[in-house]
């Protein structure tokens, strides 16, 4: 797998790994004679155009090895690029679901299959001719060269994402690639994974013991649980930290655990009073867990040489805050800030799941027999409730387009495989394909939502300077508990894989505040669907928001990720 700088790299490794092979990730310009054991080489998607100045290239004497190479979406540009193809740049670019004609049958990749597919796609460039030799293979509506084949030469380009969940066959495509292009014979299978983990854990810790912040979620009880196991119980010590950023009931479900609970709720709050930047919410919240930790382990006697920090950190976090060699920064995940660097730098941490995907780590924790109703939760962010309730550096006027309003709320999205922070549209009904066809057409939005309910229309609303207050924190945690109580008994919850309820600063008067709902639906948090929802659902769930009297409306958030991330910030 070479490593373009696409936050999805990793995941192809990973899917190919799946499929019972083993697959390395290497830097994208590691020379042809390198990568000679290889039976084959996928180089993956990034943020960079083939034509910047320092954008990742590769050793075009891969491409003559005969080797089979798949390029995906970069991958792709920089195959047609280096064997004398046309890129042509996009501006706008294209995101989200499309449909694939494909018009060879017979082409190896797609195995015989011929027709209309649902893919995948994240891009700006794209291929206009393809270079001598090559075939195109498949097209969609807005893109002439979608998929392009030298089967001789056992080369494939495509400019979609064949490892993400939405690209229906895409599995099956890679499965093509790996076996029938490449030759390759099932060699990888990653049985007792917990034994495998026990020792590494035991390996990284030597003799220390470990010391672990517990939230409460999946990832850091599984990392709890495994490191118990892996060292007994007195070596592991599990402390739960209350930032006053949790929601409700969290603190109740984290002493089930059995680990202490640490208040810091006035630390953590008056950090963060009068910040708006999403960034620096992340940062600070971070620096001030260091500072917590290092308090609780200075008040506990713990000293630095006998004790390592432990965390539940899962792969995704890792790429998305850059962790690859080139992966953009999208979003820096609390647990990636610069005091926990240091702490990684010194060799004092350990990390069990720091490859794992969300659906491994539930698996893992299967193998542990953690109990369903712990295992099922939810995700939910480090930074907590901070990065769902939005802040505004000034007051602000919706502004009205042809297709809506514009909202002057910025939120995080993921564009073109690097972060944007945009406004928001918001529409008149909650139709997921216009919003889709919105955001594609759109530069200036990351995110398109519906107004489920107002409190006056919409167009008479503002947006307000705000920050985060512990009334408009402890707002969103009464709003957050409504829906969560009404998803989980209407079933709703156990059908979506994320549902994030967020405040942000829009209403009028004694109303400032709006609500909005999130229900995504995804395997691995890497990319997300924004799903439907019941409409008996969403109308007790707005009777019982719009019954708080500060909250002006609730909206509900339509966009797919890319280009919206799940969080808002
Ligand atoms: P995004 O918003 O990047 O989220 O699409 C992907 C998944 O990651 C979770 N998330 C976080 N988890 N610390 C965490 O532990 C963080 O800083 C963080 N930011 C996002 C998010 O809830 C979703 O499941």
């Amino acid at each position: 797998m070479l490593d373009a700088g696409g936050q999805y790299c990793h995941l192809i490794a990973r899917k190919v790994r799946d499929l019972g092979v083993y697959a390395e990730v290497r830097p994208s310009e590691t020379a042809a004679g390198e990568l000679a054991g290889a039976k084959g080489i996928v180089i993956s998607g990034g943020p960079a155009s083939v034509y910047d100045p320092e954008s990742p290239t590769a050793d075009p004497a891969i491409f003559t090895t005969g080797q089979g190479v798949l390029g995906i979406c970069y991958g792709h540009h920089l195959m047609a690029h280096l064997l004398d193809g046309t890129v042509t740049r996009g501006d706008k670019g294209e995101f989200g679901l499309a449909t694939l004609d494909l018009d060879q049958a017979g082409d190896p990749l797609f195995g015989g299959l011929a027709g209309r597919q649902q893919i995948w796609m994240s891009h700006r460039d794209m291929v206009a001719a393809p270079p001598a030799g090559f075939t195109v293979t498949g097209r969609t509506d807005t893109c002439a060269v979608a998929a392009m084949a030298d089967s001789a030469r056992k080369l494939y380009g495509l400019q979609f994402h064949p490892e993400v969940v939405h690209t229906v066959r895409g599995r099956e495509y890679l499965r093509n690639f790996v076996f029938g292009v490449c030759g390759c014979v099932r060699d990888w299978e990653p049985r007792g994974r917990v034994p495998m983990l026990e020792s590494e854990i035991r390996d990284a810790v030597g003799s220390r013991s470990v010391f672990f912040f517990v939230s409460g979620g999946v990832d850091s009880s599984v990392a709890y649980t495994l490191c118990q196991r892996a060292l007994g119980a007195s070596r592991v010590r599990g402390v739960y930290v209350d930032t006053g950023l949790m929601r409700k009931g969290e603190t109740d479900f984290a002493l089930r655990l059995g680990v202490a609970v640490h208040q810091a709720g006035e630390q953590f709050l008056s950090a963060l009073a009068g910040v708006t930047e999403p960034e620096r919410k992340r940062h600070i919240i971070g620096e001030e867990f260091v500072r917590v930790q290092e308090a609780i382990i200075d008040a506990r006697q713990i000293f630095e040489e006998n004790w390592i920090l432990g965390q539940g950190t899962i792969y995704p976090d890792t790429i998305e805050s850059g962790g690859t060699a080139k992966a953009a920064v999208i979003k820096t995940h609390h647990n990636r800030v610069a005091g926990i660097r240091k702490l990684i730098e010194s060799g004092r941490i350990v990390e069990p799941l720091k490859s794992f995907y969300k659906d491994e780590v539930r698996e893992v924790g299967r193998e542990l027999g953690l109990p369903a109703e712990l295992l099922e939760r939810h995700p939910f962010p480090g930074p907590g409730l901070a990065i769902r309730c939005l802040c505004a550096e000034s007051d602000g006027a919706l502004a009205a387009t042809a297709d809506g309003l514009v909202i002057p709320v910025h939120s995080v999205g993921v564009q073109g495989d690097s972060r944007s922070y945009a406004p928001v549209l918001a529409i008149d009904a909650p139709d997921h394909e216009r919003a889709t066809t919105l955001i594609n057409r759109l530069s200036q939005v990351n995110r398109v939502i519906a107004a489920a309910a107002t409190r006056i229309p919409l167009a008479q609303m503002w947006v307000r300077a705000s920050s985060l207050t512990p009334e408009r924190i402890e707002r969103l945690r009464r709003a957050d508990s409504i829906v969560r109580r009404l998803s989980h008994a209407s079933g709703y919850d156990a059908t979506v894989w994320q549902f994030p309820v967020i405040l942000i600063p829009l209403g009028s008067g004694a109303a400032p505040d709006s609500v909005v709902l999130r229900p995504v639906d995804s395997v691995d948090g890497m990319t997300a669907r924004s799903v439907a929802m019941p409409p008996e659902l969403l109308n007790t769930i707005c009777e019982e928001l719009m019954a708080i009297p500060e909250i002006a409306g609730v909206f509900y958030d339509l966009t797919h990720k890319p280009p919206a991330t799940i969080e808002w910030e």
